[in-house]
């Protein structure tokens, strides 16, 4: 090699460090607190992915450095904020600098095409989706998808009628079948037994079940992505798993995730040709092929078959943790268990016609309940950020494109000056009965893009814990030090919720 060669070698490598030192210079330029970096090629990554729960470590680093820092994934600078004001101006009104997620390696090597309203990467793929399937989720759409989560939570009622009085078990178990009945009925108008199931033998339940197990996006190659999805490595990351896609021809060692996106290709083509013969069904995926029948040309079968999959996997592990949270708060606070009784005892007596009435106009103190359980323990904090895509200005902060934002959900949640006077960690359902600023809420995200599904989780899980409350008295699996372990991966899950169930005594079981 001629030392010609070698000098230009030299100052390449000398540009190339300089590049990487001035990125890590973001924060530090703009006068933004920043946690000492573990890496300089991983940056933060390497302590959030070794921790027990992301959103906890966030929390903390809140405490530290305050509401508005930075990270890096890594060389990617991330803003973490929990300042509401700095939250409104991103997910609400400079929105259009912020409408896209972070791209993930499975959203970016499937291409637009066959992007899903949750993992759409540009606006405009968003926009159309989100309008076309925004009808699917409205008042009245749940009111006629009532009866078949009503069959749903029939049979997990006689499922829970089975347990033994006074033995202690875990309900979260029973809650995931549930959900994954209601959202494959829902969704596919398919009856898949799988509260049934015990053996688990039904494939669609163990793809999702192996979906929610490992986060997948912890695995090597989506790791290198993450790290490197900034530069033209992120690139060849994209191309070595579409190769890997290729080679792998054993259906079985297949990502459980594009399985199921697969094999749900084979609902979606069933049903087109269905309808050609058969009266149109009530559920989510008949909904959604009227309007892109209305909608000519707008919603192609490859984006309604991502949109599918995505219901299934939003709907599902969402709605059974909300449950399991709930039932543990039930459990935890007899005399709110009680109040939420007595309100069921005077306005619970549905019928065909008036459940969904009921349910969200007369549960108020049930309203108030969810929505404290949901404020004390979120179940998919990760999933609220956004990543800006035009050079701005935000609360004084000047932000670049491609850069961050995640939020802290965790610290708004559990923010005194939002959330007092009750002190934030006890709970107290009626604190929701004051007006609250409308970023201080956050389960279920914000602005234009919060989830679109939110209407269907709340109709769900109301409807069960009214058949569940009515018909039983909740006990803790023990009134000592009764805690939850409490991991994230993909969402911040309880290992289990171990608890007895006591039948009621009413006037009706004489
Ligand atoms: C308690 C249950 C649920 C919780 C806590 C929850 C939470 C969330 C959160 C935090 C987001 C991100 C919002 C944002 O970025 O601002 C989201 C988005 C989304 N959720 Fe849910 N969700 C639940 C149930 C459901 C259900 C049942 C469905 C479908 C039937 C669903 C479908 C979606 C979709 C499609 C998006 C993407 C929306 C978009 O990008 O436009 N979710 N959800």
């Amino acid at each position: 090699m001629s030392i010609i060669s070698i000098i230009l070698i030299c100052i390449l490598l000398c540009l190339v460090c300089y590049a990487v030192y001035q990125r890590f210079c973001y924060f530090k330029n703009r006068s933004i607190p920043c946690p000492p970096l573990p890496s300089i090629f991983l940056g933060h990554l390497p302590i959030l992915w070794s921790v027990k729960s992301h959103a906890e470590q966030l929390r903390q680093w809140t405490q530290q450095y305050g509401s508005v820092y930075g990270l890096f994934e890594g060389i990617r600078p991330m803003y973490v904020t929990s300042d509401v004001a700095f939250i409104e101006e991103i997910f609400v009104k400079q929105f259009h600098r912020f409408p896209i997620r972070r791209l993930t390696l499975l959203n970016r090597s499937i291409g637009h095409k066959l992007s899903n309203v949750f993992s759409a990467g540009l606006l405009s793929i968003w926009r159309r989706q989100r309008r076309i399937l925004t009808p699917t989720f409205t008042g009245a759409k749940m009111r006629r998808l009532l009866p078949t989560v009503d069959t749903c939570v029939n049979l997990f009622m006689d499922k829970l009628n089975t347990v033994p009085s006074g033995s202690i078990f875990n309900i979260y178990e029973l809650y995931k079948r549930l959900t994954m009945d209601v959202i494959c009925r829902c969704a596919f108008g398919i009856d898949t037994d799988v509260q049934n199931d015990m053996e688990n033998q039904n494939i669609y339940m163990k793809k999702v079940a192996e979906m929610f197990a490992k986060n997948h996006e912890l695995t090597l190659l989506p790791r290198m992505y993450r790290v490197t999805s900034h530069t033209v490595f992120g690139g060849i990351c994209v191309l070595l798993f579409k190769l890997k896609r290729l080679i792998t021809t054993n259906e079985s060692k297949l990502q459980a995730n594009v399985w199921l996106l697969e094999h749900m290709n084979e609902f979606v083509q069933q049903r087109f040709n269905k309808t050609e013969t058969h009266k149109p069904t009530s559920d989510l995926l008949q909904l959604m092929m009227n309007a892109v029948h209305s909608d000519k040309d707008m919603l192609t079968p490859t984006e309604l078959l991502s949109n599918v999959f995505v219901v299934l996997a939003a709907g599902f592990e969402t709605t059974s943790t909300a449950l399991a949270y709930c039932t543990y708060c039930l459990a935890l606070h007899q005399d709110i268990q009680e109040k939420l009784y007595q309100e069921l005892v005077e306005h619970w007596c549905p019928d065909e016609t008036n459940t969904y009435d009921i349910i969200s106009s007369k549960l108020t103190f049930m309203d108030l309940f969810v929505r404290e359980v949901l404020r004390m323990y979120p179940p998919v904090p990760q999933v609220v950020h956004r990543q800006c895509t035009e050079n701005t200005h935000v609360a004084g902060h000047d932000i670049r494109k491609g850069t961050l934002i995640q939020i802290d959900v965790l610290s708004v949640h559990y923010d005194q000056e939002l959330w007092g006077p009750e002190p934030v960690n006890e709970f107290h359902p009626e604190r929701h009965l004051q007006k609250r600023h409308p970023l201080a809420f956050l389960p279920f995200g914000a602005g234009p893009r919060t989830c679109i599904g939110m209407r269907f989780a709340l109709m769900e899980v109301k409807l069960c814990l009214a058949q569940l409350i009515s018909t039983y008295r909740i006990l803790p699996s023990s009134f000592e030090d009764y805690k939850l372990n409490i991991t994230e991966q993909l969402s911040m899950t309880p290992d289990s919720v171990c608890i007895k169930v006591e039948k009621r005594i009413t006037s009706s079981s004489h």
